[in-house]
């Protein structure tokens, strides 16, 4: 390990955009570090790959065993480190669990923040350390405020994950202005890719579809149909988080596709590209409806493109295409072409 590399501390590195963070930042050479919450059960399938590294001489890749809601274990990974930028990407990261358990919601989101916040704060004054900061904020903080939604849209939460994030997107404003933090809020919209959790709507389409081919099961259940969503990709947002931090001065960008489709378009896209009609699978439960829903997402990044040369390198349908394949090569292990002509002899 060498000490000229620039050095990132991940927060939330097993999630979908941690491991693909860290997989972008080695691929630039950063040492990278990683906080993993220790659990009786592991959750970390994605980033398996570069555990496997950290035990090679030599390795940029660090995992140390933390938790945001133990200010203790934060400092002493954050002295431990002092790395030059931190991801806080930690999250109870689901809208409907949100409503189940808003208590646990607001401390991961919000006051795990803090901590981050306040243990910064103080190294700033006693050691003159002042890395750069950037934090997971949230379309769903838009709430009820209807499309297109940029920088300056009310925001309207109507979850309590919208309350958490935006109190956390509050926090970064107040230390930034109050202390002189170099803090970045990136308001990404929906995200997904093969590494989503299968808890979220895309994912639970295109992985319980592939488990329809495989005849794992017969049927999808699933909650409201009629929301609609901005959807791009995970590993091609990470890198506008990563650049967010390279500018000269902290701010606050929306990241989106700009357009905005229906859950129930992408359910018929994933079903169309087996030459299936969704209605003959798909059974709708009150199960997964929200107590209250928000109804429309359309981000309006024309900020982000204008400074930090964002464009998004993949479309909705791209996206959908490159989860139904993996998920078929991991449930099925057959390629799309494969599938379709096998539920065609069905
Ligand atoms: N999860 C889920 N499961 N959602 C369903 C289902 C289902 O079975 N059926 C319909 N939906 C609807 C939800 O009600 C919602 O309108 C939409 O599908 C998307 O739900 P999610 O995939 O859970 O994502 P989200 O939009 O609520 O939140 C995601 O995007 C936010 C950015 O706006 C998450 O990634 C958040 O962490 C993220 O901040």
């Amino acid at each position: 390990m060498t000490d000229k590399l620039k050095r990132a501390l991940i927060f939330g590195i097993s999630g979908q955009d941690g491991s693909n963070l860290a997989d972008y930042l080695l691929s630039l050479d950063y040492e990278v570090h990683g906080v993993v919450r220790r659990s009786s059960y592991p959750n970390t399938y994605r980033i398996e790959h570069l555990m496997s590294l950290e035990e090679q001489e030599g390795s940029n890749f660090n995992i140390s065993y933390g938790d945001v809601l133990d200010f203790s274990s934060m400092n002493k990974v954050i002295q431990k480190v002092m790395p030059e930028e931190i991801y806080y990407l930690t999250a109870q990261s689901h809208v409907g669990i949100s409503f189940d358990n808003p208590i646990s919601t607001l401390q991961y989101n919000t006051l795990g923040y803090l901590n981050l916040l306040e243990i910064v704060r103080d190294l700033k004054n006693k050691e003159k350390y002042s890395p750069k900061i950037y934090f997971a904020a949230s379309s769903e903080m838009f709430g009820t405020s209807p499309p297109p939604q940029n920088e300056d849209t009310p925001m309207l939460p109507v979850s309590p994950y919208g309350v958490s994030k935006l109190a956390s997107f509050n926090l970064s404003r107040v230390y930034r202005r109050s202390y002189d933090m170099f803090i970045c809020n990136g308001i990404l919209f929906n995200h997904s890719g093969p590494r989503r959790g299968l808890n979220f709507v895309t994912k639970k389409i295109t992985r319980c579809l592939a488990e329809i081919v495989s005849g794992k099961r017969d049927k999808i259940v699933l909650g409201n149909l009629g929301s609609k969503r901005d959807e791009g990709d995970s590993a091609d947002y990470v890198k506008v988080m990563h650049k967010m931090l390279q500018q000269d001065n902290p701010d606050d960008f929306v990241i989106s596709t700009g357009e905005t489709h229906a859950i129930e378009e992408f359910v018929a896209e994933a079903f169309n590209l087996l030459g299936l009609n969704w209605k003959d699978y798909v059974e709708i439960s009150e199960r997964y409806k929200r107590p209250f829903e928000l109804p429309a997402l359309q981000g309006d990044s024309s900020k982000a493109r204008r400074i930090l040369g964002f464009k998004p390198e993949k479309t909705f349908k791209d996206v959908i295409k490159e989860m139904l394949s993996t998920d078929l090569e991991e449930v099925a292990d057959m390629t799309i072409e494969q599938a379709k002509e096998k539920m065609k002899n069905e």
